[in-house]
């Protein structure tokens, strides 16, 4: 058996203010939306995956916005430095407070929402390296920079190695 993952539904409590950060600054797609039963509160889908119907969906609801909930983050991943780039403009274009974080193995920023649901989009580097870590990065260097950079601040590390070899061993993990 392997749970292959779909979605999340987070609920929510300003549908404005999040359908407009999740639409416009970080581009999903609205996919569907409509009360869950009949007089029921709204379910609003949004996706970036033409394969998923929703990768998110919001449930009108919430009350209480600054309370802690069991929800640390929900994380996306970029296949190109250029979008990750590119995240990173789109926060700045609405002076959205972020962390860069390096994981070694990712090159991150960690951010939250509206409603402060914890988010991460990140870009695979080429390397693994043991978890947890992190180290602040800078989001100005260009790729090749950032990736030299990542190189030299983890391959002391006894455990960097090149992804394929990672992959390998975790085909290999029982
Ligand atoms: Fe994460």
């Amino acid at each position: 058996m392997k749970l292959d993952w779909s979605h999340t539904v987070l609920n929510i409590k300003d549908r404005e203010k999040i359908l407009n950060f999740y639409t416009n600054t970080l581009g999903f797609k609205i996919t569907d939306r409509g009360p869950i039963v009949e007089n029921g509160p709204e379910i609003i889908f949004i996706s970036q995956n033409p394969d998923e119907h929703h990768q998110l969906a919001f449930v009108l609801g919430r009350e209480d916005v600054g309370a802690q909930t069991s929800l640390n983050h929900l994380s996306f991943r970029v296949e190109t430095y250029s979008e990750l780039k590119e995240v990173k403009e789109k926060l700045d274009s609405v002076n959205h407070d972020y962390l860069p974080l390096c994981h070694g193995n990712a090159l991150s920023f960690y951010f939250s929402d509206p409603e402060m649901n914890g988010l991460e989009i990140f870009i695979d580097t080429p390397w693994d390296v043991e978890q947890p870590q992190g180290i602040p990065w800078d989001p100005e260097l260009n790729e090749k920079e950032a990736l030299e950079w990542v190189e030299e601040t983890f391959k002391d590390e006894p455990s960097f190695i090149k992804r394929e070899e990672s992959t390998k061993e975790f085909v290999n993990r029982k």
